[in-house]
């Protein structure tokens, strides 16, 4: 079957808002196509280049960012206090396990979101649910939650200056090894995770200097810059479609929304649109893999989105829960392994293991995140096959939205700083609390 950037349309779309005015999305479309990319095929080729390093079990994958961006207090702080954490994590991983971390943001793009149910009844008022800033908006009412195309185009300006800036930090100094140290935030330096992480900051500083006094220049760009990736859910396939275009130097089509996008657990039906949509654009792509997968299923995304078998194109992000892990994913491990198909396996601990605490909350136990990244590593030792990398949900933000950690947030402190718009994030000490565990099972793994 021929593909186009359109060919999706004739599928059906799992997940889509009911859009009240037609003409005001195309009117958002058209000008969204006339906007310049936001990323450069070039770069989403050179992720795929690392993550076949991956494939060849030189590399890991961290993915990390909000659940959900947000229109509302929107502000550089913000996003230097996520990239930061991020930063944290890579450079625990990397110096601890020796295997170089690939860093790719859920971010610059991560603004629409899938749901359980269409609708919320509150009082006998039924409204469609929350989707996303690129979407509608959060408080329930008739006019904030009325799907709104120029939405669209606000989601698109609002990545374009997070990119900016992003690529200033990591560009521009800020991403300098040599500042390892300053990376720790207040509120995290104050924890047994922050002092853990600064003793490894002060050895890299030695590092340093021993290569500068041992008249090893420590001049190359690779100390001085970090290469920093975007990536979100590919959910509003028209806002993707706009926003793909056909690469000059190979005739290719890729997304140039982000890098990287994925397909989200309730849209990666093989007959559907997304899936549609993804197999054409020439980006390195994800997926989401949840506990009902078959070995079928898993089996028929790789044919589909990656044919060619090319190493890096495709990644499956797996989120079974820690309670299913270990009888859901071994036989997918084995089923891929067998066919020969090249995949970065990811472990997504955070989307099977989200509850409501007894305050009403959602929440996630840190504990169950650990639990799924352990069973993650156990899985791949037994099938023989490299546990690729992790994707969570953090912010830099001093919030209380997950229990557990070292620092114990209690059922209490929950209501303290619950300040998310959806799903339930990691704080910067769990973050880096949450490197230092995976770091471990992965120096294991690399020495095996
Ligand atoms: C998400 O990553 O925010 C998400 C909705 O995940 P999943 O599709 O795995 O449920
Ligand atoms: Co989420």
């Amino acid at each position: 079957m021929e593909w186009n950037p359109d060919s999706w349309r004739a599928l059906e779309a799992k997940q889509q808002p009911t859009w009240p005015d037609h003409g005001q999305l195309e009117r958002a479309e058209k000008e969204l196509s006339t906007l310049p990319p936001l990323v450069f095929a070039g770069e989403a080729r050179d992720l795929k280049a690392r993550l076949a390093q991956v494939v060849d079990r030189k590399a890991f994958l961290l993915q990390a960012g909000d659940c959900a961006e947000s229109f509302d207090g929107f502000n550089a702080n913000a996003i230097r206090d996520k990239l930061r954490v991020i930063l944290q994590m890579a450079v625990i991983l990397t110096y601890s396990s020796g295997v170089p971390a690939i860093k790719v943001g859920r971010i610059a793009g991560q603004f629409a979101k899938p749901r359980s149910k269409p609708t919320e009844t509150i009082d006998d008022m039924e409204l469609p649910s929350f989707l996303g800033h690129m979407v509608n908006d959060l408080p329930f009412s008739p006019t904030d939650r009325k799907p709104d195309p120029r939405r669209l185009i606000q989601a698109y300006n609002q990545s374009a200056s997070t990119l900016n800036l992003l690529r200033a930090f990591t560009k521009g100094g800020f991403a300098d090894l040599h500042r390892v140290q300053a990376w720790n935030q207040e509120f995290v330096a104050s924890s047994a995770e922050g002092r853990r992480y600064l003793q490894l900051a002060s050895e890299i500083d030695r590092a340093l200097r021993f290569m500068e006094a041992a008249g090893i220049s420590s001049k190359h760009p690779e100390i001085h810059e970090a290469d920093f990736f975007t990536s979100h859910e590919a959910l509003i396939l028209q806002y993707e479609e706009a926003l793909t275009r056909r690469d000059s130097l190979t005739d290719e089509w890729y997304d140039c929304s982000a890098h990287m996008i994925w397909i989200g657990e309730r849209t990666r039906d093989l007959d559907g649109a997304h899936v549609e949509f993804f197999r054409g654009i020439r980006n390195p792509i994800g997926c989401k893999v949840g506990p009902s997968a078959t070995a079928a299923d898993v089996l028929g995304l790789c044919e589909i989105l990656n044919p060619e078998r090319e190493p890096g194109r495709l990644t499956l992000i797996t989120r079974m829960g820690a309670d299913k892990v270990g009888d859901r994913l071994p036989p997918l491990l084995e089923a891929v392994r067998d066919a020969g198909h090249p995949v970065v396996w990811v472990c997504d601990p955070m989307h099977g293991n989200t509850f409501t605490a007894e305050s009403g909350y959602k929440t996630r136990h840190f504990d169950d995140v650990i639990a799924e990244v352990t069973g993650f590593f156990e899985a791949h030792a037994a099938a023989g096959t490299w546990p690729g990398g992790i994707h969570v949900e953090l912010t830099g933000d001093d919030v209380t939205e997950c229990l557990g950690g070292a620092e114990q947030v209690s059922n209490d402190d929950l209501a303290k700083r619950y300040e998310t718009m959806c799903d339930p994030r990691l704080n910067g000490r769990q973050g880096v609390d949450l490197a230092f565990r995976v770091a471990e099972l992965l120096s294991v793994n690399a020495d095996r």
